[in-house]
């Protein structure tokens, strides 16, 4: 592996080697904590975590399961507010006897209590010397969970419209819970956007619905069939297709939450569209109009933009409160400028030596105060909205190996574009090797960088180009930017991407397909270090790493779902991280920082 001392400017580490431990490993010179665990308690009335006694009521004032996103806002010198969601439950292994064909009602309402979100305040070690430890505050005036029952609220055009009308809300526009928050990122006014995700796991019964134009859409979204895997629907009806049928409808939007009021209703964007969302991140464009890049996670699935119709306004929160419901959303077609026969599935480089071509930003819907107007043949605005993937699917946008994170990098304005991977990708029936999408079988995924003319993120016209292809670089299907093979960490399965105060890009990853252990990855992206991938970090075995957030001082990953094995149950437990012994495995934020104080990668 590279030298520590011949790397880009904060990426001056000695690289981690890939492993199978079941731990946390950093670089040399580095140390490591966990931050804040699934059961903590975040509030001083909440109980000590107790895997054999937990309760719905604990749970709900307890730091919830399997973290995902995490994000820091800076309150005042090293004092942050820190948001994190909390994608999904494991109950094989969070509950003592679960039975996954009858769950109790107690074992349902702990994980509608354990998904949502927390927002919790940390602290560094300000008054000492420069630190990147940090610690929770329990009973911070901010800290605050939100859960599967809070009270959402549906914002933009879709409110009210037949779509999201329930027994339960026959106004069409307070929702109870958030599911599935995948990533996220943060607004230049300061709020948090999260990402709910596969929302369709939780819905039952699709197959009890007769009507077929209801039918395709359900199936276009993954709901089929008759029982979740979870059983909600015994204690809840809303989670039954076939009693209510439009509860689910109210589900696959990007949440916008105030961190800094714990009082404040998180509203569901319906004008950023709703399809099994990764994350929503914001750039600001010429005369600070948002631009908010958005992936939707699935096989052959699409790459979004939402340009807002009005200007952020510094200090204007009533007015930036409304920039996501007013605005354009668009889907992206990408096009190869390679002859096609030159793109056989293997990932050799064409004849010009690159994956690259331009693209175009196809309009789909356009929000404001009076309504949803569509762009879509065949399609009402509101039904753009609610079914964005048929609308999608309408303009023959480009079919993508699983968009997940989407982020412009601060320091050049290119957008770094996370695809995880496609094992189906030109098998069968399926799409074949496009240039965008050159890997046949595309087992562990890339990255791709994608310019809008002019820099400006308003155009409607890109240039794009493959960044990395990821997997063993003594794989000749692998590509890292062109840089030295012998010189790079191996990287599978690209998910959550950040960027660094040098404008170096960080990677997470999700479901290494390469046998070891997933982590976190940073490479330059420009000069003589572009392409230089190097591991910083590795997560515990059958984990994976998510969040990351990487300042001067420190690096934040969310490890999430520890322990999740086929066969693993609450009494035989595949992983006994953090807390080892004969301890449940718990989910967790982890902080690596340098204990000399000198910054992280120089
Ligand atoms: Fe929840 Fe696309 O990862
Ligand atoms: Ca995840
Ligand atoms: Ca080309
Ligand atoms: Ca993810």
């Amino acid at each position: 592996s590279a030298a520590p001392n011949r790397a880009a400017r904060g990426l001056a580490f000695t690289p981690v080697a890939p492993n199978s431990e079941h731990a946390v490993t950093v670089p040399e010179g580095y140390t490591s904590k966990v931050l804040v665990r699934w059961g903590d308690p975040l509030f001083s009335d909440a109980p000590e975590f107790d895997p054999e006694n937990q309760t719905a009521a604990g749970q709900a004032r307890q730091f919830g399961y399997n973290n995902d996103h995490l994000d820091l806002f800076e309150i005042r010198r090293d004092e942050h507010v820190m948001v994190i969601n909390h994608e999904y439950t494991n109950e094989e292994i969070m509950f003592p006897g679960y039975d996954p064909a009858a769950p109790t009602q107690e074992q349902v309402e702990i994980a509608w209590a354990a998904h949502g979100l927390t927002v919790v305040g940390v602290t560094g070690a300000a008054r000492g010397r420069p630190s990147g430890e940090l610690t929770t505050v329990v009973d911070h005036r901010l800290n605050r969970r939100l859960t599967a029952t809070t009270e959402f609220r549906l914002s933009g055009p879709v409110v009210g419209s037949d779509y999201v009308k329930t027994a339960a809300d026959p106004r069409g526009r307070d929702v109870l819970g958030t599911l599935n928050n995948c990533a996220g990122g943060i607004t230049p006014w300061n709020t948090w956007l999260t990402a709910e995700e596969n929302f369709n796991q939780y819905f039952a019964n699709a197959d009890a619905v007769t009507d077929p134009v209801v039918r395709e859409r359900l199936r276009r979204y993954g709901l089929g069939g008759g029982a979740s895997q979870r059983k909600w629907e015994a204690y809840d009806s809303r989670f039954d297709l076939g009693q209510e049928p439009n509860e689910v409808n109210r589900f696959g939007w990007i949440v916008e939450v105030d961190p800094f009021d714990p009082e404040s209703t998180p509203r569901k964007r319906t004008a950023l569209g709703r399809f099994k969302h990764e994350a929503a991140n914001v750039h600001l464009g010429q005369h600070n109009h948002v631009v908010a890049y958005m992936g939707d996670d699935e096989r052959f699935d699409y790459l979004y933009k939402f340009v807002s119709r009005d200007q952020f306004r510094r200090n204007d929160p009533e007015h930036n409160d409304t920039l996501l419901d007013n605005g354009t959303l668009y889907v992206a077609r990408f096009t190869g400028n390679s002859p096609a026969e030159e793109i056989d599935g293997s990932g050799t480089l064409p004849s010009d030596g690159a994956f690259d071509g331009a693209g175009e930003w196809i309009p789909l819907v356009t929000s404001d105060e009076r309504g949803a107007t569509s762009h879509v043949e065949g399609m009402t605005g509101i039904e753009v909205l609610v079914f964005t993937r048929q609308a999608g699917d309408a303009v023959q946008a480009t079919k993508m190996d699983r968009p997940e994170d989407v982020e412009t990098n601060p320091l050049t304005g290119v957008l770094y574009v996370a695809l995880t991977n496609n094992s189906n990708r030109g098998t069968g029936t399926n799409p074949g090797p496009d240039e965008t999408n050159p890997r046949s079988t595309n087992r562990h995924g890339h990255v791709i960088e994608l310019l809008e003319t002019g820099n400006d993120p308003l155009a409607l016209a890109f240039g794009w180009r493959i960044f990395l292809l990821c997997g063993d670089p003594n794989d000749p299907s692998t590509y890292f930017a062109g840089y030295d093979k012998s010189q790079v960490s191996p990287i599978s399965c690209p998910d959550n991407v950040t960027f660094d105060p040098y404008g170096n890009l960080w990677i997470s990853t999700d479901g290494n397909a390469l046998g070891t252990n997933d982590g976190l990855f940073g490479v330059a992206v420009d000069g003589e270090y572009r392409g230089q991938v190097k591991q910083f970090l590795t997560v515990p075995t059958s984990a994976e790493t998510c969040g990351p957030k990487v300042t001067e001082t420190r690096v934040l990953v969310c490890v999430q779902h520890p322990g999740e094995a086929s066969g693993a149950s609450f009494e035989n437990q595949f992983s006994h991280w953090p807390d080892g012994g004969t301890s449940v495995p718990r989910p967790s934020v982890v902080v690596a920082w340098r204990p000399d104080g000198i910054r992280i990668g120089r």
